[in-house]
């Protein structure tokens, strides 16, 4: 199959259009969002949605989002709450994926034979022309094969899934750079099953109660049960060994500079840390404090270090609260858990 680019804009009306009609007959569409991009498919289809899995090469057990135009849209797919409209009144259309029990539209191949259904309403212009102009939910994964970094530009997705899908919609780097926050409600109280740009403290504000689920700091024992099915999943890991710093014990400077002069391996550095380092394979993740900025490459960062063919990779360790959070469940997972230094360390 010939899979063609197109650069998009909201006002790219013809492009959208066929895009949507395409999403109506079956086919799929890459498509960018505020988060990463996202492989879509007529989530009313079930026939289509089973080609997601197939053009990822993602276990069938692992369910997706459907995204919709408008936080209301849900209604068509989930039976709500007014916990729910809250959220959306404050977090949507953005980068918050809620899960609500589904309704019998959803066919069982989207939630993996699971009895909810994640709702996402995108803020990204592309994303919500696409699912009006479709006219349809649309259930959409990240775009990169499974175990891949999601991607975060329309070249990610193309060197993921070229010739496996016929359109991929190019609307440049993704704004936020993580997937959504994955939250459930459970007796009135929200758990965060996966971290993203809408903080465990900014759903403080709605909700009294907010829990983060023990897997997003931690691998799960092989007996337990995941919330999600996606927390079991071995997530992307670089084919050379990543190892996190804990800097607060080492100093990072000084450890990665010897190792520069022994190893092929890769730094991922803060910017202000360049001038200290030898300068080769550097991997500069933006400035200390610039989590925002460090979040948006993080994917692209990754897929780089690939790209350089070493044997490591040294990183920091992020914090893990706030806006790190989300950072910090994705490293932590990349690394498989090789931390060094004292806060979770090996040494
Ligand atoms: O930002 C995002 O969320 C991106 C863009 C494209 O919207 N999508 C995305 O989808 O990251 P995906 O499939 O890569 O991740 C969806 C996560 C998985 O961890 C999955 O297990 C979880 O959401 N999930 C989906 N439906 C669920 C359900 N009914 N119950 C629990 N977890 C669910
Ligand atoms: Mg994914």
């Amino acid at each position: 199959m010939q899979t063609r680019v197109a650069k998009v804009s909201k006002d790219t009306v013809d492009i959208l259009n066929e895009a949507g009609a395409l999403l109506r007959s079956g086919e799929l569409v890459a498509f960018p969002t505020e988060t990463v991009y996202g492989l879509g498919a007529n989530a009313f289809d079930a026939d289509a949605c089973k080609r997601i899995f197939e053009a990822k090469g993602r276990p069938s057990d692992n369910p997706l989002i459907v995204h919709v135009s408008e936080p209301s849209e849900a209604e068509n797919i989930a039976y709500t709450c007014p916990l729910y409209y809250e959220l959306a009144s404050k977090f949507m259309p953005g980068p918050l994926t809620v899960i609500l029990p589904k309704k019998e539209v959803i066919p069982p191949e989207v939630t993996a034979g699971l009895d909810t259904v994640a709702v996402r309403c995108p803020e990204n212009e592309i994303a919500r022309a696409l699912i009006k102009s479709s006219k349809i939910p649309i259930a959409a994964p990240s775009a990169n094969a499974s175990g891949k970094p999601s991607p975060t530009s329309a070249d990610h997705v193309y060197n993921d899934l070229n010739g496996k899908i016929p359109l991929i919609l190019d609307g440049g780097a993704c704004k936020f750079g993580v997937e959504s926050t994955v939250i459930t409600i459970k007796d009135g109280k929200i758990i965060v099953l996966r971290p993203g740009s809408v903080t465990p403290e900014m759903l403080r504000d709605v909700c009294e109660t907010v829990e983060i689920a023990e897997a997003v700091k931690k691998e799960l024992r092989a007996d337990e049960q995941a919330l999600s099915p996606g927390m079991k999943y071995k997530h992307y890991a670089p084919n050379a060994s990543l190892y996190l710093i804990d800097d607060k014990y080492i100093n990072f400077v000084e450890f990665t500079k010897e190792k520069q002069k022994t190893e092929n391996c890769a730094v991922m550095c803060y910017d202000e840390e360049i001038p200290h380092l030898e300068n080769k394979k550097l991997l500069p993740v933006g400035k200390k404090q610039d989590i925002k900025h460090q979040t948006k490459m993080l994917f692209e960062l990754l897929r780089q270090a690939d790209n350089l063919r070493v044997d490591t990779v040294y990183a920091h360790l992020p914090n893990d609260d706030g806006e790190s959070l989300a950072i910090y469940n994705r490293m932590i997972r990349a690394c498989a858990h090789r931390v060094i230094g004292g806060r979770n360390g090996e040494g």
